[in-house]
């Protein structure tokens, strides 16, 4: 069976903590590992921008002894329209796992769904579960684990990163309380999602609108823009009903007096966070995106393990 990880809870709680723990000997020792050596190629797609994930994946695959195929879309065929279930199974031809960015969770569902090699979702308007696993590595680093830590995710609650904590958080065994203006509440399917997998592990879910509720004791204060790519131009205010939620000092008062801060980058800072909080003590920031890298091979190398 070929594993793809389009979603957060496609890894069950045992595989995500397995994955965790290679990530975590990977960081230790990062030119031990070469289960691409070959090379093998992966293919890693973007019909959206990026910095951390394109560079991440770049860099990790060729520490994997492989080699990266980075794509924009745009200038391909795939990003004019081609039958998403012909690359899927064309690309499979080539290379050992896809990697893909791009708008609607269809797209990738599609390809996933005709491709015969591992699809890795590196963000998607739904989801961004690549970053969790860096998240939830960090956490680990800085809280001496996940189980029954508190994680409040404030800002826009319906967004990708939002739906990721829930899921992830959830299968990590965290209890996660994410808040939001009315408005930009998580999809509730999501929630509920979640709520099933926080029964087996042990954490729980909230979805607020109260971001001091939400912060109130927690272990990991994270946050994210309040416009992510694509929403520019959505004719919705962006800024003033978010304003509540800013991280910043007033707001970590109401955290545990260890509490780190998470922002997946790349900020809007004054905005979604201020300066003092990013470029602060509590701030584990550039930790979690260094922690992108690490937790990324760990991924691959799982897959192409466990679907072989
Ligand atoms: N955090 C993240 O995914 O960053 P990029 O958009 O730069 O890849
Ligand atoms: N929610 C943001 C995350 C960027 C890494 C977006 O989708 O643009």
């Amino acid at each position: 069976m070929i594993r793809h990880f389009l979603r957060d809870d496609d890894l069950n709680p045992a595989e995500q903590s397995t994955v965790l723990d290679l990530a975590a000997r990977m960081k230790a020792d990062r030119f031990a590992y070469t289960p691409l050596a070959g090379p093998r190629s992966v293919a890693v797609l973007f019909d959206k921008q990026s910095l951390r994930t394109r560079i991440s994946f770049d860099a990790g695959i060729a520490e994997l002894g492989g080699h990266p195929l980075v794509v924009d879309t745009q200038v391909t065929h795939f990003g004019r329209g081609e039958s998403l279930a012909d690359a899927g199974r064309v690309l499979s031809r080539y290379v050992a796992a896809i990697v893909l960015r791009t708008h609607g969770d269809d797209r990738i569902a599609e390809v996933a769904s005709h491709a015969t090699v591992p699809v890795i979702n590196a963000l998607t308007d739904g989801y961004h579960p690549c970053q969790l696993l860096a998240d939830l590595l960090t956490v680990r680093e800085h809280c001496g684990g996940t189980q029954g830590r508190i994680l409040a995710y404030v800002g826009d609650a319906a967004n990708n990163l939002s739906h990721s904590y829930l899921l992830a958080g959830a299968t990590a065994g965290m209890h996660v309380r994410v808040a939001g203006p009315a408005g930009f509440q998580p999809d509730p399917d999501v929630v509920a999602r979640a709520e099933k997998i926080a029964l087996g592990t042990g954490g729980s879910v909230r979805a607020l609108v109260d971001p001091v509720e939400a912060v109130r004791g927690a272990d990991v204060v994270a946050t994210d823009t309040w416009t992510s790519m694509g929403q520019e131009d959505d004719g919705l205010d962006r800024i003033t009903p978010f304003l509540p939620y800013q991280v910043n000092d007033a707001l970590l008062a109401h955290a545990a007096t260890d509490v780190i801060v998470l922002h997946c980058l790349p900020a809007h800072r004054g905005e979604e966070i201020t300066d003092e909080v990013l470029d602060g003590p509590r701030s584990a920031v550039f930790d979690q995106a260094e922690n992108r890298l690490h937790a990324q091979k760990a991924l691959l190398t799982y897959l192409l393990e466990a679907s072989t």
